[in-house]
């Protein structure tokens, strides 16, 4: 249908190799917000990267879990400045309230990155969203049907990803802002990125868990249309697919058994937490996604991949057709090839950016110094 590469033009940078080394020091003195962080996987990269020398700030409703963990950070790392605030992202009134208090907690006045992380499965309403029943008080229609999953993660992830868009900016200079307009870029410029928490369910089918299969392909279609244009704000856009992972609070143990055992297993924490802190440290990764799946031994290089073409290789040096894949880049492709609507979409986008030149690089400053955070 289209034959037209925007990779450049929406200033994708290439897919993800992740056979190479990132450097991790890069996360030391980013001000970090997790929505959802109190427990689970949140809470595994809140202490990954609070180790490294980040500042993070977390919003949750298990308010127990949220001040422990804060208080062990603040333990733990005294460098960095920790924050818990209590936040029901559903709540739009309460983001607001988070990402303001995040940016007065934040040692330099922004924020550097936000983790759209909170996300919630429900196996019994994904079961009785598929198997209406009649309501007692009206046998000729079924109850409303009960949606939180895409309450929270669809429409409070949207209000995240929408929060992160007007804050990321006012973080200072950012890295990729001054290039399109042409001006050298600062001095010592700062990283502005959003990370939205996806899943595998929003590449394939997780047959039976119809909406949360739906909000985590609304989380995909977030992402893809994002990327190709949330430069302009020059906030880059990453996306981590997490694999049903063991150990997690997703599954309970008695399911994971019944779905996951004399399979391939389940992803590690391990390996979403160095996948979400690539995508979080090398700031030279703009509009990428990484799925992390199990670690699959003996696979041909790029065929446990799909559309991705890169994995992780820790086996045998000697050994090239030994590789154990756990993290690929996924939606490599997306951009190499877009029809012509969405290549002049892009393209206006890069016209108005250009006209805006010394003007819009003014604006810009005058807003950041003049910003009330
Ligand atoms: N664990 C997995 O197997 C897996 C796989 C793929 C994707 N994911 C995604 O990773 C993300 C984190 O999952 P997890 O496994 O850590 O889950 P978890 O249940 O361990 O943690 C979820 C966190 O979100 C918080 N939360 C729930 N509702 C909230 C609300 N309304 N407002 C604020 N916080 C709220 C919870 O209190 C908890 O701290 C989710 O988006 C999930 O869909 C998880």
């Amino acid at each position: 249908m289209g034959y037209h590469d925007l990779t450049e033009t929406a200033k994708l940078s290439p897919p993800v190799d992740t056979s190479q080394p990132y450097d991790i020091t890069r996360v030391a003195g980013k001000t970090i917000l997790i929505t959802g962080g109190a427990v689970g996987l949140g809470a595994a990269l809140a202490r990954h990267w609070a180790a490294h020398g980040a500042h993070l700030i977390i919003g949750d409703i298990n308010d127990t879990a949220g001040e422990q963990l804060v208080a062990d950070l603040r333990t733990q790392h005294r460098q960095g400045s920790h924050h818990y605030f209590h936040c029901d992202v559903t709540d739009w009134d309460a983001q607001v309230a988070l990402f303001k208090a995040a940016a007065r907690a934040s040692p330099h006045g922004g924020i550097d990155v936000v983790v759209a992380n909170a996300g919630i499965n429900l196996p019994t309403a994904n079961h009785r969203f598929e198997n209406p029943l009649a309501d007692p008080s009206d046998p000729d229609a079924p109850p409303r049907p009960d949606t939180r999953i895409i309450d929270i993660n669809v429409t409070a992830a949207m209000h995240t990803a929408h929060l992160a868009l007007f804050w990321l900016p006012r973080n200072g200079p950012g890295k990729m802002s001054p290039g399109p307009r042409g001006s050298s870029p600062p001095s010592s410029p700062r990283d502005r990125c959003l990370l939205l928490v996806g899943s595998v369910a929003g590449v394939l089918p997780f047959v039976g868990q119809v909406q949360y299969t739906a909000s985590k392909h609304a989380i995909t279609g977030l992402f893809r249309a994002l990327r190709g244009s949330a430069w302009t704000h020059g906030v880059r856009t990453t996306l981590l697919c997490p694999y049903f992972v063991s150990g997690s609070n997703m599954l309970p143990t008695a399911v994971e058994a019944a779905f996951l055992a004399g399979g391939a297993g389940g992803a590690s924490i391990k390996d979403v937490v160095d996948a979400a802190t690539r995508l979080v440290a090398d700031d030279s990764i703009v509009g990428r996604a990484l799925l992390v799946g199990p670690r699959v031994a003996d696979a041909e290089e790029g065929q446990s991949g799909g559309e991705g073409r890169h994995s992780n290789k820790d086996g045998d040096p000697g050994q090239e057709t030994k590789v154990t894949a756990s993290i690929w880049d996924c939606y490599a492709e997306d951009y190499k090839d877009s029809e012509t609507f969405i290549w002049r979409w892009v393209s206006m986008l890069n016209a108005v950016e250009k006209a805006k030149g010394v003007v819009g690089l003014v604006t810009d400053l005058v807003a950041i110094l003049f910003r009330r955070n």
